[in-house]
């Protein structure tokens, strides 16, 4: 008997990104990420797909180190701290899972500071610019 073990991926956001929908909505759109996530749900329904949101940065590597040695896959959207943090960064590179980095807006195209990433040398790829269907594009790739 063939039993058909489902990838396990989760969808890691960092700080703010628990106000999307009320966030500035001319960048990141009016849909709620915990609406979002309900219909990537059903999109993927052959990937098991998890779920974790934090403001804090050490949580945010809590949860790297927690996942990252188990889970077929990461998708993280740092946010600010993409930008800023050795931490976070560091965390992507000592674990074993696949990272693959996400923004919803494209960073190259906003201010000088989001130009930098602390994340994305050692993702294994990056997904931006396509709205909230970054995470949708970056989740086909473990299919
Ligand atoms: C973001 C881009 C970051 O520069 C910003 O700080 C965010 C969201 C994005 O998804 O477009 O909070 O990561």
């Amino acid at each position: 008997m063939y039993f058909y073990k489902m990838k396990k991926i989760i969808i890691v956001n960092g700080p703010n990104l628990n106000i999307l929908g009320k966030r500035e909505p001319e960048i990141y759109g009016s849909e709620s990420f915990e609406a979002y996530f309900k219909s990537l749900k059903e999109e993927f329904p052959n990937l098991e797909l998890d779920y974790y949101q934090s403001n804090i940065e050490g949580a945010l590597i809590d949860k790297l180190h927690e996942v990252g040695f188990s889970y077929d896959g990461i998708i993280l959207n740092a946010a600010a701290y993409t930008h800023t943090s050795v931490g976070i960064g560091d965390a992507v590179k000592g674990i074993s899972t696949p990272v693959i980095e996400v923004h919803i807006s494209n960073t190259y195209s906003r201010e000088k500071f989001r130009h930098q990433s602390f994340i994305s040398p050692n993702a294994k790829g990056l997904v931006l610019g396509f709205g909230l269907k970054s995470y949708a594009l970056a989740l086909q790739s473990f299919l």
